[in-house]
């Protein structure tokens, strides 16, 4: 089937709210074709702004991809300098075309070990999409799902001591409502590509009840049809919730 023919096939009554995405294999890709890892990565961004149009095309409300881990940092130097330059280039690049797009972008992360003008670059960029209404678009910068729920404890055992909530109150909604996702839906669906098959610190807390796909197909490879065929097995399942 091609990609219209597969579109077709989409339930709209089971769309999955929020897709989350671990882009896993640059670097595998860029060994496979004898070139730097550096241009693996440089290729995985075409497929960010192909999977982003697909999830336009089709109506998707959240999307979030993870674009760089709290424990990213333990790379070679180069790779990492790199690697953050292309992900705020990417943003300022593409932003006006995601404005026209209707995407409101956001980065969720800790904003500590970035610059004061990277945080201020980014705020800044992401800021002149929030008036849309379309696709919600996340980037997963210098993300961890541990420091995020110890950012949260944190905020919320402040908010404590400054009497904001009382010592009982704590419940999951308090808890959601400190994450970076906070009203958000949690994602659906999470996929990963490259043949790993491990959350990695990803959306530890919000993947309670997530369906998992996996692929072997290394991110800068990964299509619009495979996409949506994910979907279409997505929209398979039977999620339970543990119930019968
Ligand atoms: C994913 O590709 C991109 C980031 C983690 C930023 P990798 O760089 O992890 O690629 P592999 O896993 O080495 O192939
Ligand atoms: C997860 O990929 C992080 C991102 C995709 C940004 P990694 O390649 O860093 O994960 P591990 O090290 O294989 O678990
Ligand atoms: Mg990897």
């Amino acid at each position: 089937m091609n990609y219209k023919e597969l579109i077709l096939q989409i339930d709209k009554s089971k769309m999955p709210k929020h897709i989350a995405i671990i882009m896993d294999g640059n670097g595998r890709w860029a060994e496979l074709h004898n070139t730097k890892r550096i241009n693996g990565h440089k290729k995985g961004v075409e497929t960010v702004r192909r999977i982003v149009e697909t999830s336009v095309e089709i109506g998707l409300e959240y999307l979030t991809v993870y674009a760089f881990s709290t424990e990213n940092w333990k790379r070679a130097k180069p790779e990492v300098n790199y690697l953050l330059k292309l992900i705020i280039d990417s943003l300022v690049k593409e932003i006006d075309e995601l404005i026209k797009n209707n995407v409101s972008v956001r980065f969720l992360g800790r904003k500590e070990n970035l610059s004061k003008n990277y945080n201020k670059k980014v705020i800044e960029t992401c800021k002149r999409s929030w008036n849309n209404t379309g696709l919600h678009l996340n980037a997963a910068m210098n993300y961890g799902g541990r420091q995020e729920l110890t950012d949260a404890f944190n905020d919320i055992f402040a908010e404590m001591k400054s009497g904001k909530i009382s010592e009982n109150e704590i419940n999951e909604e308090i808890i959601n409502s400190h994450l970076y996702t906070a009203n958000m839906p949690d994602p659906d669906l999470i996929i990963r590509t490259s043949g790993e098959e491990r959350l990695s610190n990803f959306l530890i807390w919000q993947s309670a009840y997530s369906e998992f796909w996996f692929t072997q197909t290394l991110w800068p490879d990964f299509s619009r049809e495979e996409f949506i065929r994910a979907i279409l097995d997505f929209q398979k399942r039977k999620r339970r919730y543990g119930a019968r």
